[in-house]
Order: structure tokens, then sequence, then C-alpha cells
């Protein structure tokens, strides 16, 4: 299986960004970990920008690559883009949302997601487990 996993806008600095809320870890080390639990069964790409058109070019990408999966921290933008959402519901592979932090028990305007309703599923409050629980869960529905 091919799985891309895409971060948006200031996840390039988990690990020091707030680490009260979004946790000490680099993404480095969570792709590292997550490579090799899953070395056998899936390859891991991954992702960053800051940008949300490049967000979207990265997910158009990952699907005319023939991917199986996305899973899609987009940040801020989650609760913002229109241009994400449209997005996402016009790619065939499945996108999983993920958020480090538990969106719905933070400021209000964290509650509202553009996206969930274009994704497969949503993962939110587990700090990074929340990607793997993400990867496991597009595992088991290709198995
Ligand atoms: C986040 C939650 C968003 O509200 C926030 O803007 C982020 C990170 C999370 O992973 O918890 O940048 O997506």
């Amino acid at each position: 299986m091919k799985i891309h996993i895409v971060n948006g806008p200031n996840l390039n600095r988990l690990g020091t960004r707030e680490p009260s809320i979004y946790g000490s870890q680099t993404m480095e080390q969570c792709l590292e970990t997550l490579r090799q639990k899953y070395a056998d069964a899936v390859t891991l790409e991954y992702y960053q920008s800051n940008v949300e058109g490049f967000l979207i070019d990265a997910l158009q990408a990952a699907d005319d690559a023939g991917c199986d999966g996305i899973v899609l921290n987009a940040g801020a933008y989650t609760h913002t883009s229109i241009a994400l959402r449209d997005c996402i519901k016009s790619l065939s592979v499945p996108v999983i949302e993920v958020h480090l932090s538990n969106v719905h028990a933070r400021e209000e305007f964290r509650h509202t997601s553009m996206l969930s309703a274009v994704c497969k599923g949503v993962i939110a409050g587990f700090g990074m487990d929340s990607y793997r629980l993400a990867v496991e869960a597009l595992v088991n529905a290709n198995a």
C-alpha cells in the first residue's frame, strides 16, 4: 500500500510549536516510527506546506499517482478552506482528516471543519498517535 501523509500550515514546527498542545515530538520522529511499524505493508510518503494551493497540488498529485489513502492534517485551513474541501471531494482516493489536538475541546472556531463531510473519517485528540490511528484505519480498510 502507498499512503501519503499531508500536513498543512505551521505543522513544520511540530516539536517546538506550543508543546503543551501538540507535544514535543517532531514529525520526522513520528514518520520514522510509522515507517518502521508498517515497513512490510506500507510505503509512507510525506509532504508539508504552509501554502493552501501547494496542499491542493499535493493532494491531486497523490490521487493521480494512484496512492491508496491520504492522511491529511490541514491545520487551520481545516476551518476555513472551501478550496481544500472541493479538492478532496474531487479525489477518488480516501482522505482521513487528522488533528493532534481535540479541536472540539478548544476555541469555538476550531469546532467547524470545512473538510470532515468530504473525508472518509476524522481522528482528533490523540497527539502524534492520531497519525498512526489514521494509517491503521486505511490499512484495515484495504485488508
Ligand atoms: C490542528 C488543529 C487546528 O485547529 C490548528 O489550526 C492546527 C493543528 C491539530 O492538529 O490539532 O494547526 O490541526
